[in-house]
C-alpha cells in the first residue's frame, strides 16, 4: 500500500474527502497505550547512593518514551495512581483543546483512582514531551515527564536516534528529593534549581559512540528552573529543529545549545572525534558554575565510515504561515521578581502592592495581572484564522521561557532584528530586558494557556489565557 506523507495527504485532502476515502497507511491505525502516574524509585544520584523515591509515569522517571509516526492517532488511557489529582499535557502538540490537559480550561483534573482517555492525532513531526498540568512545580519536579517523539514519514538517515531528557533535582544527603516545594525564595528568583542533573533519569557517566557515526540527538529540558547551555567540546553539532519544528541546519551562536525549561533541540551530532578519546559536554549557562554534564566516550574501534554527507534539512511541518499583511497586534509585558520594578499588580480583581502579593505567594505578572489559577479572564481574544503579531517584553531581571499552548509561534524579530533563519517555537526564551515579536496563526479554537515554563514563576502568577474564538 502506498503511504502518503501528511503533506501530500493535505495536498490531496480535498479529493480524498470527496471520494470518501479514509487516510491510507499506518495513520489509520489507532495507537493505544496506558500510562499510569504513580510512585517509584530511580537511581538519580548514581552508584553508591540510595535509590531516590520519585513520582513517574509507570513509576519511572522519565516515563516511557512514546514514539509514533506523523499523522498517527494516539489513544492514551491515563490512570491516576497518585494520591492527588493530575492531568497530562502533551507539550507542543497541536491538538483539540479538550485534549490539552489543563484543569479548568480543557478538562476536569483526573482524581486519584480515576482514568482519562486522551485521544488525538499528531499533525507535526518533531520532539515533544508530556507532563502534568496540576501543581507542576511539584509533580513535574518529582519526575512526571516523558518524551513524545513524532517521526517524519521519511526521517533523515542517521545511525542512531537518541533522546536526552535533561532534568535537574534538588536532593538531600540521603539522595531523596527535598520537599521545599513552592517556596517564595524559588518563586521570586530563578525557580527551583537543584544540585543533581540527570540524562534520562540517570547520573550521566559518558555517552558511548563510535567514530564516523551520525547521531540524531533529541534534547529535552524537563527541569523546573534550570537553563542549559551545552557545549560539545571538539564537535560542532548542528541544530535541525527547535521545539520539534524544523529549522535550516546550523551551528548556533557560540556553538552552544541554549535550552530554557520545556525547550527542545534536535541535533545532528557527527562523531568526528578520535577513537579511544573522551570529549566533554559542558553546561555553562550559569557561567560561574560551569560543570561537565557528561563525556562523549569514543570506542577504540576504527571509524565507521570516512566522510559523512551534508546535514539534511527536515521537511516543513503542517502549521499555517502567519499572514503579515494585516495582523492583529498585542503586547504582553512580563514584570515582577526580585530586583524587578513591579510595584503592584492585580490579583483576584484587587490591586495589591508587591509586598502583599508576596505574602500570597505571587511575585510575577503579565500585563499587570498575577494569575491565581488557569481560569483567568483572557489576556486577549483572537478571531479565528487571523494572524496575531504578539510583542513580548521582559521587564524583569530574570530569563523566562514563555510557552503558548496549542498555537506555534514564529519569531519575527528579537530586539527589533529578524532572526537569522526561519524557526518556530512553542516556548520562547526572553532574557532580561529582551523584546520579541512572534507571529501566531489563530487557527485552533480554545482557551490556550500562556505561561512561563519555570514552574515556580507560573505558580507565582506568570500565566494567562489567550482565547481563539
Ligand atoms: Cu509544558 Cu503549560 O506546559
Ligand atoms: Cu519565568
Amino acid at each position: 500500500m502506498v503511504r502518503l506523507s501528511r503533506r501530500s495527504f493535505l495536498a490531496a485532502g480535498g479529493a480524498l474527502a470527496l471520494t470518501g476515502l479514509v487516510r491510507p497507511g499506518r495513520a489509520a491505525t489507532p495507537r493505544e497505550l496506558r500510562l499510569t502516574p504513580r510512585a517509584g524509585t530511580a537511581a538519580l544520584a548514581g552508584p553508591g547512593w540510595p535509590q531516590t523515591e520519585i513520582l513517574g509515569y509507570d513509576g519511572r522517571a522519565p516515563g516511557p518514551e512514546i514514539r509514533v509516526r506523523q499523522g498517527d492517532r494516539l489513544r492514551i488511557a491515563v490512570r491516576n495512581e497518585l494520591v492527588e489529582e493530575t492531568t497530562v499535557h502533551w507539550h507542543g502538540i497541536r491538538l483539540p483543546i479538550a485534549m490539552d490537559g489543563v484543569p479548568g480550561l480543557s478538562q476536569n483534573p483526573i482524581p486519584p483512582g480515576g482514568t482519562f482517555l486522551y485521544d488525538f492525532e499528531v499533525p507535526d513531526a518533531g520532539t515533544y514531551w508530556y507532563h502534568p498540568h496540576v501543581r507542576g512545580f511539584e509533580q513535574i519536579d518529582r519526575g512526571l515527564a516523558g518524551a513524545l517523539v513524532v517521526e517524519e514519514p521519511d526521517p533523515p538517515a542517521v545511525d542512531r536516534d537518541v533522546v536526552w531528557l535533561l532534568d535537574d533535582w534538588r536532593l538531600g544527603r540521603d539522595a531523596q528529593i527535598t520537599d521545599d516545594f513552592g517556596v517564595l525564595m524559588d518563586i521570586s528568583h530563578g525557580g527551583r534549581i537543584g544540585n543533581t542533573v540527570t540524562i534520562n533519569g540517570a547520573a550521566p557517566d559518558g555517552f558511548a559512540l563510535r567514530a564516523g557515526e551520525r547521531i540524531r540527538l533529541r534534547l529535552i529540558n524537563a527541569a523546573n528552573g534550570r537553563l542549559f547551555s551545552l557545549l560539545f567540546e571538539g564537535h560542532a553539532p548542528q541544530v535541525i529543529a527547535w521545539d520539534g519544528q524544523p529549522t535550516p541546519p546550523h551551528v548556533p551562536a557560540g556553538e552552544r545549545i541554549v535550552l530554557g525549561p520545556a525547550m527542545r533541540a534536535d541535533l545532528i551530532l557527527d562523531a568526528t572525534g578520535t577513537p579511544g578519546q573522551r570529549y566533554r559536554v559542558v553546561d555553562d549557562f550559569y557561567r560561574a558554575r560551569a560543570y561537565r554534564l557528561t563525556d562523549l566516550a569514543y570506542a577504540d574501534a576504527p571509524p565507521r565510515r570516512g566522510a559523512l554527507p551534508p546535514v539534511p534539512a527536515l521537511p516543513r511541518n503542517t502549521q499555517p504561515e502567519p499572514d503579515l499583511a494585516d495582523p492583529i497586534r498585542h503586547t504582553i509585558t512580563l514584570t515582577g521578581g526580585m530586583m524587578g520594578r513591579m510595584s503592584e499588580a492585580t490579583l483576584g480583581g484587587k490591586r495589591l502592592d508587591a509586598r502583599s502579593l508576596m505574602m500570597r505567594g505571587k511575585a510575577w505578572a503579565l500585563n499587570g495581572v498575577a494569575a491565581e489559577g488557569t481560569m483567568e479572564k483572557p489576556l486577549f481574544i483572537l478571531p479565528r484564522r487571523r494572524t496575531c503579531v504578539l510583542t513580548m517584553i521582559n521587564d524583569t531581571a530574570w530569563p523566562h521561557p514563555m510557552h503558548l499552548h496549542g498555537l506555534p509561534m514564529k519569531p519575527l524579530t528579537r530586539q527589533g532584528r529578524p532572526p537569522p533563519r526561519a524557526e518556530w517555537r512553542d516556548t520562547v526564551l526572553l532574557m532580561p530586558g529582551e523584546r520579541v515579536e512572534m507571529g501566531i496563526v489563530a487557527d485552533n479554537p480554545g482557551d490556550w494557556l500562556f505561561h512561563c515554563h519555570i514552574a515556580e514563576h507560573m505558580e507565582g502568577g506568570m500565566m494567562g489565557v489567550i482565547r481563539v474564538d
